[in-house]
């Protein structure tokens, strides 16, 4: 268990595979091609000639009379070689004694001990290159014989890349290397000596948990990067769910977790939406700050709304161009309030106007309701309380998430509560505005729809019975109020309706998905498995989807969640941008030119904003 210690790691690699790093790696030191006698001397090693009986090479002969090719050349390959297990045929020496070779095979031994849990699909072929290419297969009648194959150390160079890089110790066999017995190259056609992996998984993943604590990686490949914190024979780590001996998932991790590009380019269509939601419900907020008769009472309650949804729109200030400004403290921590000064504002505005914007279209609703079903007009002379109360709750919220350090950024791209916080401090807050507003609202339109079906009845009844539906004029008077009441709001009625929708489908994105994102972060298994894909041979990010996908929202929910609620000021100005406004700005301004004009005595261009 402890065979990976830094240390030993750095030693023993650099044993097997470093003198290599200090020259050419593949002239002479890689591991497959031990620096055997030269094919010319071999016949006068002094054992050559007991080779038959191969008694001094500690080798018990099986099937001597089997090896036709000169026998003298060929031996049985003993149990006890590094190499059992994979020759189990008679092999071709030239004469040399099985043991002298063993020796320079020796360095596969320490990278099997050292390798071997973390990459056996690695090590296991790296000894069928070394073993194929050490250990010729003997001719059979006469032939000669047959090399290993190409095949075997392109696995090598496939299997080993990664893992070489991360250690940054070993070194890659070339596959052009001639064999000192035979002279010849490994083969490439397809009688070469194959020999099976003897794993059950030749392309399983590296194993990531069977690294030692404390071993620190010596290169991260893209698009890792490096701890900044991880010192080898410590644990010290800038992030423990992100991190892993030393190598650290770039900030934001969301990006590398989906398809490539999809998060990316996904939250800029996103932020898109709430960059014209900010521009189009500052439109409104001056329209109704600035025309004439919008500062009374039911209109005000736009002002408000407006004044709120353009508040939530415009957090997207804060990330444009740059989202990693916002999100990322560095290159590998996510923001928090307090490492980043720009996140902790964006949050405390984001709930702020969140909150206000559910307390003034509850507003709308109450007043909606009021004003239909009992015909009051109870806000009128009372917005001296409502502006305390739905301007007064959210700062109340924002500072109780400010002072308890609750803003961060966790995922999609803003900064909000933390996920384990966020319920106690930003929902059920919210659900308390709005699930009794919701409710007035469906009785609002209960009520409206039992008038309209009794409208309905009573006008076919008036055309039917022609004098008699006139006796009962008190519930008719009240009918038409109604229908007036839906005349004259409809709008208030359908962004309340709006608002109310995108706020319930926010919750059940966040009720249903957020546990994904907890798992994510408490459970180690689930990165290191999506780390394990990604450092892999062959491994990318969209490759590696299928293994987390499963521990994240749903792109797509995400998606439509974060767009409902980018689009709040665009519904906002398609509803009450209607024409009379325009109308309004259209007087506004010829008045002003007018007043402005008679100054100046320029009057062209008076028909410019005319409808
Ligand atoms: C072997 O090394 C020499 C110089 O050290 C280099 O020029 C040559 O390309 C190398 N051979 C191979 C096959 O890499
Ligand atoms: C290989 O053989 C040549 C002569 O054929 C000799 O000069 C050289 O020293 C030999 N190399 C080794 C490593 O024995
Ligand atoms: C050697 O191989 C031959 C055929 O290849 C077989 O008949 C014989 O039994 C084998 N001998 C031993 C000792 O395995
Ligand atoms: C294998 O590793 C041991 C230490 O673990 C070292 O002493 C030995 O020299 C290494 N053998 C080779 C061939 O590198
Ligand atoms: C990975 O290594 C750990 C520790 O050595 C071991 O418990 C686990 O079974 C290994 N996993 C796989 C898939 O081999």
């Amino acid at each position: 268990m402890k065979f990976l210690t830094t240390r030993k790691l750095q030693i023993a690699l650099f044993a097997i595979l470093g003198l290599a790093s200090a020259q050419q790696p593949s002239n002479s030191t890689d591991l497959g091609a031990p620096s055997l006698p030269n094919a010319s001397n071999a016949p006068s090693v002094p054992g050559a000639p007991n080779i038959p009986s191969a008694p001094n090479s500690g080798v018990n002969p099986s099937n001597i009379t089997a090896m036709k090719a000169p026998p003298t050349l060929c031996t049985a390959y003993p149990d006890n070689g590094i190499c059992h297990g994979f020759v189990d045929y008679s092999v071709f020496t030239k004469g040399a004694p099985v043991a002298m070779i063993e020796k320079q095979l020796g360095p596969l031994v320490n990278m099997s001990r050292l390798l071997g849990k973390v990459a056996p699909s690695c090590v296991d072929a790296y000894y069928r290159y070394s073993c194929s290419l050490a250990y010729p297969k003997c001719g059979e009648n006469g032939a000669g014989p047959k090399m290993g194959c190409q095949s075997a150390c392109q696995d090598v160079q496939h299997e080993c890349t990664n893992i070489f890089m991360l250690t940054g110790k070993g070194v890659l066999p070339d596959c052009n290397k001639k064999s000192p017995l035979t002279g010849q190259p490994l083969s490439s056609d397809s009688s070469c000596n194959a020999i099976a992996p003897q794993i059950a998984d030749p392309h399983a993943f590296y194993n990531l948990s069977a690294i030692t604590p404390g071993v620190v990686m010596a290169e991260c490949p893209a698009p890792f990067l490096k701890d900044p914190l991880a010192k080898a024979g410590t644990t010290d780590t800038t992030s423990t769910i992100y991190c892993r001996a030393g190598c650290c998932i770039p900030c934001p991790a969301q990006n590398y977790f989906y398809p490539e590009g999809w998060a990316v380019h996904g939250f800029l269509a996103t932020d898109i939406l709430r960059f014209i939601s900010s521009i189009v419900s500052f439109f409104m907020l001056v329209s109704y700050l600035v025309l004439p008769d919008k500062r009374r009472h039911p209109s005000l309650l736009i002002l408000n709304v407006s004044a709120s949804i353009f508040l939530f729109s415009m957090v997207v200030y804060f990330s444009i161009g740059n989202p990693q400004k916002l999100q990322c403290a560095n290159l590998v921590s996510v923001s928090t309030q307090d490492n980043n000064i720009l996140c902790a504002t964006q949050g405390a505005i984001l709930i702020f106007s969140s909150l206000s914007t559910c307390c003034w279209s509850a507003a709308l609703i109450v007043n909606l309701h009021l004003h239909t079903v009992w015909n009051l007009n109870f806000f009128t002379n009372r917005y001296g309380i409502l502006n305390i109360l739905c301007w007064g709750y959210p700062t109340v919220i924002m500072i109780v998430s400010i002072a308890m350090h609750q803003i961060k950024f966790e995922f999609a791209n803003l900064c909000l509560v933390s996920v384990d916080r966020i319920f106690e401090i930003f929902f059920y807050p919210m659900a308390a505005v709005v699930c009794p507003a919701f409710l007035i609202h469906i009785a609002t339109f209960f009520y409206i729809a039992k008038i309209a079906i009794q409208e309905g009845v009573q006008s076919d009844m008036s055309q039917s019975m022609s004098r008699t539906s006139m006796t009962n004029p008190t519930p008719a008077r009240r009918h038409k109020h109604v229908i007036t009441a839906v005349q004259i709001q409809w709008r208030a009625l359908l962004l309340a309706m709006l608002a109310c929708g995108t706020v319930v489908f926010y919750w059940i994105f966040y009720f249903t998905q957020i546990h994904r994102v907890v798992d994510l972060e408490q459970d180690r298994t689930i990165t290191n498995h999506w780390l394990e894909c990604m450092l892999s041979p062959g491994g990318h990010q969209d490759s590696c989807v299928t293994i987390i996908r499963d521990h994240l929202p749903p792109y797509g929910l995400m998606m439509a969640a974060e767009t409902l609620v980018s689009t709040q000021g665009i519904w906002l100005f398609v509803i009450f941008g209607k024409s009379s406004l325009w109308r309004e700005w259209n007087d506004l301004i010829y008045d002003l030119r007018i007043s402005f004009g008679s100054r100046r005595k320029e009057k062209n261009g008076e028909q410019f904003f005319a409808l």
